[in-house]
């Protein structure tokens, strides 16, 4: 596709999503250098990159990486996600998303290296007060994780005040969906996501749990906004191109703006696979709020970001094709 000579910098490239966006950085004609210690990340996954496998609290690897590429800017995907295990080990979640996140933005600043692009999530901002959700909704995390998330967000204005660091953070909302041509697709090792757990149920004959029945929706089970990683892919390339172009830092959601119940998506899994997934109705999971659903009409207006997979169809049909041809992952 196109020709650029930037070369970018992205921690967790071996992971989920970052995967999935080092592939349409290389197709856009980046050169993507990924940084991984490969705890939760996938070698296979890295195709077109090379792969430096280090740890982010590992400084001197850090800075190593800096020296011996030239690099432009910085996409940061490497961090612990799992909400339940945020409760359970709060100091894992503040070292390894916020602490090793600065060791990110000395060694950047130490390279002479202003341009990030950062992962954030919904999580930063709690129980909504308001539905779609956006951006100067007020952010008040429930849980440790979505706390690492806003504390890094408000070091990253920091570092542009004082470093002239330039950054746009990606509130991600319910990311789903895999690489269209099949060759990435969503691997985790303790899956705690509800489409990918509940292809595994259908195909390992397990039962799925719906973690509440009793919540204040119409069907009574909570409301989740999903958005394909293509289209998750396609906002971090105009992000980086935004920075890349001299732009503001800024703070997008991301999300379809639509929400739908977990029995709507267990529906959409039973009609793209043609199979009937059995269910067991449990208790509700600690920490889920009801109703979880974004505006990103400030991203649509201001970077020209259009999803190319908007409809839940696509986005359950794409992670579908990856776990009925990936039963056991990356491993087969
Ligand atoms: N769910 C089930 N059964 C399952 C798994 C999930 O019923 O086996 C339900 C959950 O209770 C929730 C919905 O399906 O209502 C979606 O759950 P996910 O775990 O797929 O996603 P979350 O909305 O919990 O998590 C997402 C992101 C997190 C982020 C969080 C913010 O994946 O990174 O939103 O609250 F932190």
């Amino acid at each position: 596709m196109g020709e650029t000579n930037h070369q970018v910098l992205v921690t967790g490239g071996a992971g989920y999503i970052g995967s999935h966006v080092v592939k349409e950085l290389t197709r856009r004609g980046y050169r993507a250098v990924v940084y991984d210690n490969l705890q939760t990340g996938h070698r296979q996954a890295v195709k077109n990159a090379p792969l430096i496998q280090a740890d982010l609290a590992d400084i001197a690897g850090l800075t190593q990486a800096f020296q011996s590429h030239s690099i432009h800017a910085v996409m940061h995907f490497a961090a612990d996600c799992l909400v339940n295990e945020s409760m359970k080990d709060p100091l894992k979640f503040i070292n390894n998303n916020v602490r090793n996140g600065l060791h990110l933005l000395e060694a950047m600043n130490h390279g002479g290296v202003k341009k990030f692009v950062f992962s954030s999530s919904c999580a930063v901002y709690g129980e909504p007060v308001k539905i779609p959700i956006p951006e100067d909704h007020p952010c008040l995390p429930t849980n440790v994780y979505g706390e690492t998330k806003w504390v890094f967000e408000k070091f990253l204005q920091a570092y542009h005040d004082a470093k002239k660091l330039d950054f746009i953070s990606l509130r991600y909302f319910n990311a789903a969906g895999a690489d269209p041509d099949g060759e990435l697709g969503e691997d985790h090792q303790n899956e705690t996501h509800l489409i990918p757990l509940a292809f595994k149920a259908l195909l390992a004959k397990n039962r799925l749990s719906i973690y509440g029945t009793d919540y204040d929706t119409p069907d009574g089970t909570c409301i989740r906004d999903y958005i394909h990683v293509m289209d998750l892919a396609q906002a971090h390339i105009l992000a980086l191109e935004r920075l890349l172009q001299g732009g503001e830092s800024a703070t997008y959601n991301l999300g379809n703006g639509n929400g739908y119940s977990v029995r709507e998506v267990v529906a959409t899994a039973e009609k793209v696979s043609g199979k009937k997934i059995s269910l067991i109705e449990a208790p509700r999971r600690a920490g889920d709020p009801a109703r979880l659903v974004g505006s990103s009409e400030k991203i649509r207006k201001e970077l020209g970001w259009t999803p190319k997979y908007p409809k839940l169809e696509s986005i359950v049909q794409s992670a579908w094709n990856w776990h009925r041809s990936h039963p056991n992952g990356y491993s087969g």
